[in-house]
Order: structure tokens, then C-alpha cells, then sequence
């Protein structure tokens, strides 16, 4: 069940205003295409590693659980605060606990991947109590002289704490993930990706995207997957509570309840105020919704996300606990 959520944005805040004066770009522009009116970035000495901590320790009290009661932590993140260890171990020691701690990569795709592991092992290996972060530092990926990509992107982390039950009570077979569908297709590798890596130039790169294709593709595979975990869940979209997709631009979130025929009123919208945070996006998203007592105990939710690789997938998730 998924009994917990938080979320974290760094102090600096940027509007479109402000990014203009260092990008060729008009808040015009960036407002009309894609509907983010302000972005947060992460301060000098702020790492994805602190955002996801501060997010993981307002999931944890949200949960009203005990942080020792966590064996298991997940972060989906694109922008480790090191190549490696896991930027997940550096949480963990934070923190302050014990835990099988390890990333995800799946770029904005990445939360919805991470909820789909942690469901198959709190299953498969009795893990109890699970700590899913998206973070993500993407200002650190942003070169300022591309305008087509520097003012969709913003920094942030959130965090759910899933929990697993004695499955006696037949009660609680329709509460927690009900279904989760990943994909993934590298042949559109080349669309969503950095110029630089370990392996190939040793960099870390700039984000290059081919924005429109990018747009046509998102549509139709966050349709199609929400569709599928629907399907998968013996749901149908009409009894969706909220849907809360990926926060990546305002025409996509329109374009896909247009498809999905979705009442606009039942989706959850948080771009304006952060831009793309990557894996962050979704459960920064929750996070506002809960908090602003939109989404409510036992709500049932259509998650949705994709991001470069192609990576995309969706979850269908009743939110709570009896
Ligand atoms: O997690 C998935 C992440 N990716 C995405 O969500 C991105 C998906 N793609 C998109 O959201 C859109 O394709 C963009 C917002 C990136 C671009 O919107 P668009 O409507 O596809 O614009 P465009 O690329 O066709 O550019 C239109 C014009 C061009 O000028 P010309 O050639 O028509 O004179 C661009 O040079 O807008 C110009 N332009 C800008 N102007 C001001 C491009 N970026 C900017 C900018 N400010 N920042």
C-alpha cells in the first residue's frame, strides 16, 4: 500500500522573467509551448542526494512510520551525486538506517520503473517497508545557449513509502499498486539524450532533444500504457479519482486527457510551478495534490511518465489504507 508521500524543491526559484535575461527565450514563449511559468534550481552546495532526503523524510512522517522500519530504498535518478556508488546508499546513510539501497535509471520514466521494482520485490522477497525517491539536479545537464531545452527543465526530488501487509484480508486486494506497465525502445535512443558519458567521451554532457518527435511519441505511449495498466487492473478510466502524469510540458498532460477523453478536472497539474523535474515530476506532483487535499484516502490514481531512451509506463495505484 502506498501509505506515505513528500517532496522537496530548492530555494531558488526562477520565473521566466528571470530566465530570460541569461537565455534567448521570452516567458511568451516558454508559457505558451509548454505551460512552465517557474523553475527550481538547486544551490552550489545542494546535491540530487539532499533534495531526496529532505523528500524521503517528509514521506517518511506522512507515513507515520519509524525510519528504521524501511529495508528497502529506490531512486529513480538521472543525475547521481557520483558516477557511482548508487546516489541510493548516500540517501541511506543520511537517513540514518539500514536498507538495500540501490538507482534506477530511467530518466523521466524513471519513478514509474522504480514502482514497478519495489512492487516485484516487496512480493517476491518480503521486503516490508519501501522508500521509492525520484530525484533529479537536471539544471546540472542544461546547456544555457540551447533555448529548446534549458527553459523546460527544473530541479526537485519526491518520495512514497510503500508498505506491505498480511495479504488474510481479502479487504486489501484492491488498495496499493494495482498494476504496473514498463516500457522501453532504444531504437529512439538518439531523441531524448546527452552529448557526453562515462564510456563513450567521458563527460556528463548536455541534454539534446528532438522536442517534436519527442511531443508525438508521448502522446500516444502515455495513452496507450495507462490503457494497459487499466486493462491490467480490470479498471476503466471513468473510474479513475485523478490521473497524474508526468510534469514535462501543459500541451502534452492536454493532449493525452484529450486522447484518453478525461475530464481536465480530474488531472493533476504542477508543471507551472517546476518545470520538468525528471523522476521527481510524478511524486512532486502527488505530493501537491495530497497536501492540497485533492487527492484523498483511498482515491484511485492512473500514473503516467516517459522520458529518453524511449522509456515509458504507466501505474494504477488506490492511494492509503483502509
Ligand atoms: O519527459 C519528456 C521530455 N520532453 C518533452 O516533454 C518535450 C516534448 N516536446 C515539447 O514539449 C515541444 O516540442 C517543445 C516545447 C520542446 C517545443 O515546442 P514546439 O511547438 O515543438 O516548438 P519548435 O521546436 O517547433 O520551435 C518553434 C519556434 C522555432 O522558431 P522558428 O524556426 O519557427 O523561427 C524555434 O527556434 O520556436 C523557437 N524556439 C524558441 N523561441 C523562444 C525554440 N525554443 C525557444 C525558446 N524561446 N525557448
Amino acid at each position: 500500500m502506498l501509505t506515505g508521500v513528500g517532496s522537496y524543491l530548492p530555494k531558488n526559484k526562477c520565473s521566466n522573467e528571470e530566465l530570460s535575461k541569461f537565455v534567448d527565450t521570452s516567458d511568451e514563449w516558454v508559457s505558451k509551448r509548454s505551460g512552465i511559468k517557474f523553475r527550481h534550481f538547486v544551490s552550489k552546495d545542494e546535491s540530487t542526494s539532499d533534495m531526496a532526503v529532505n523528500a524521503s523524510f517528509n514521506a517518511i512522517k506522512n507515513a507515520k512510520i519509524k525510519k528504521e522500519d524501511i529495508d528497502l530504498i529506490i531512486v529513480a535518478t538521472t543525475t547521481p551525486d557520483n558516477t557511482f556508488p548508487a546516489t541510493a546508499t548516500l540517501v541511506q546513510k543520511k537517513i540514518g538506517i539500514n536498507a538495500v539501497s540501490f538507482d534506477v535509471q530511467a530518466v523521466c520514466a524513471g519513478f514509474v520503473f522504480a514502482l514497478s521494482i519495489a512492487k516485484s520485490m516487496m512480493i517476491d522477497n518480503y521486503y516490508s517497508n519501501c522508500l521509492v525517491v525520484g530525484a533529479d539536479s537536471m539544471s546540472k545537464l542544461l546547456n544555457w545557449d540551447d533555448r529548446t531545452t534549458s527553459v523546460l527543465f527544473g530541479d526537485g526530488a519526491g518520495a512514497v513509502i510503500l508498505q506491505k501487509f498480511d495479504n488474510f484480508d481479502k479487504k486489501l486486494d484492491n488498495w496499493g499498486i494495482l498494476s504496473n506497465v514498463i516500457h522501453s525502445d532504444g531504437n529512439f535512443y538518439d531523441l531524448l539524450k546527452t552529448n557526453g558519458g562515462v564510456s563513450s567521451n567521458q563527460m556528463t554532457g548536455f541534454i539534446e532533444m528532438s522536442g517534436k518527435e519527442v511531443f508525438k511519441h508521448a502522446i500516444d505511449k502515455l495513452s496507450l500504457s495507462l490503457e494497459e495498466a487499466l486493462s491490467l487492473s480490470n479498471k476503466e478510466i471513468k473510474e479513475l479519482d485523478w490521473l497524474v502524469p508526468h510534469q514535462a510540458n501543459q500541451r502534452i498532460i492536454s493532449g493525452v486527457a484529450d486522447k484518453l477523453k478525461m475530464n481536465s478536472k480530474k488531472i493533476i497539474s504542477t508543471v507551472k510551478d517546476h518545470g520538468n523535474t525528471s523522476a521527481a515530476s510524478i511524486p512532486l506532483a502527488l505530493d501537491h495534490a495530497v497536501s492540497s487535499k485533492k487527492i484523498k484516502n483511498g482515491n484511485l490514481l492512473g500514473l503516467q511518465a516517459i522520458g529518453g531512451g524511449l522509456s515509458w509506463g504507466a501505474s494504477v495505484i488506490r492511494i492509503g489504507k483502509p
